[in-house]
């Protein structure tokens, strides 16, 4: 495996494979690597001939009072892991390589984020579609493994490359968790011990949600019930609990017919904000 962290070195790297016609999957991330960092990379391995891993915390997607310098780091740990996983590249720039002059444009997120985590944190996903495009244009991947654990994230890429018109093929993984539930998350690292054992209520109330609202259970009651199940389950006053199609995260009413509904729910504790969702087919009337 070789770390690199300059992006022209990157670019030449990658130049070599294509021209020796290389499939390049590539799975971006912010590290302190866990099981579902590792279920991507795992992903990538199977249907690539290079993987690419990147470790960035990119400033530009934190808010002012978010945790950006508390986000949790262990780069020697992340290497030894990306190793075990096959990992040919692993791409670590500093925040000056990546952004090294004073930036000219940013990336506006139009669709899609006036809701779920996009109304919570004001210019996030302009701050990740920015940094993802960047990240595209180094290292040229055929395929990207993104995580549905960040479903909003996944729609939003998936705007992205329809957008620019980019030949990447968007790979959506499944959420991994822990046995109780409890989404796997770098994040997961900030609750207390109290707190670790409330947080699987977060997908217990979304399986609630779910039975609920395959019950025929209206919408509004169906979150109304959730928002209910998770105050007394954890003590803390749900961020926002949500319910919409999906990936076009309008209201379920708006829409004819919804492919796909997502229950989305976020909850934050003393320190961690904890995310968790589920999606699902669904058919209105039936
Ligand atoms: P990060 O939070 O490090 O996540 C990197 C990738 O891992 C994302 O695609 C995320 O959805 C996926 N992931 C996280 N937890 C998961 C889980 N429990 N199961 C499955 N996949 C999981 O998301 C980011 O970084 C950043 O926003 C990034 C895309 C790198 C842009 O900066």
């Amino acid at each position: 495996m070789k770390i690199i962290k300059q992006i022209s070195d990157m670019q030449r790297v990658i130049k070599i494979e294509k021209q020796q016609g290389k499939k390049i999957g590539f799975v971006p991330t912010m590290g302190f690597l866990h099981e579902g960092h590792q279920t991507l990379l795992q992903e990538a391995r199977k249907n690539n001939d290079i993987v690419v891993l990147s470790i960035f915390v990119n400033p530009l997607q934190f808010g002012p009072n978010e945790d950006l310098d508390a986000y949790p780091r262990d780069f020697e740990r992340d290497e030894e892991i990306a190793k075990l996983r096959g990992v040919d590249f692993l791409f670590y720039p500093s925040v000056e390589e990546m952004y090294k002059e004073n930036r000219t444009t940013i990336i506006k997120v139009e669709q899609r984020v006036d809701v779920l985590c996009g109304k919570h944190r004001p210019g996030h996903f302009d701050g990740v579609a920015t940094v993802v495009m960047k990240l595209f244009q180094i290292v040229s991947p055929d395929a990207a493994y993104f995580g549905m654990k960040d479903a909003q994230q996944v729609a939003v890429i998936e705007g992205l490359i329809t957008d620019y018109h980019l030949p990447i093929e968007l790979v959506k993984v499944g959420t991994v968790r822990e046995e109780d539930g409890l989404a796997k998350s770098s994040r997961n690292v900030y609750l207390t011990e109290e707190e670790r054992t409330k947080a699987p209520s977060l997908y217990k109330s979304l399986t609630l949600g779910k039975s609920l609202l395959e019950d025929g259970e209206k919408v509004h009651t169906v979150k109304q019930k959730m928002e209910e199940d998770i105050l007394l389950q954890t003590g803390y006053k749900a961020e926002y609990v949500e319910i919409y199609a999906y990936p076009t995260l309008q209201e379920l009413e708006k829409v004819k017919e919804a492919e796909s509904v997502i229950i989305a729910i976020a909850v934050k504790f003393s320190k961690a904000r904890l995310i968790d969702n589920i999606v699902f087919s669904y058919n209105k009337g039936e």
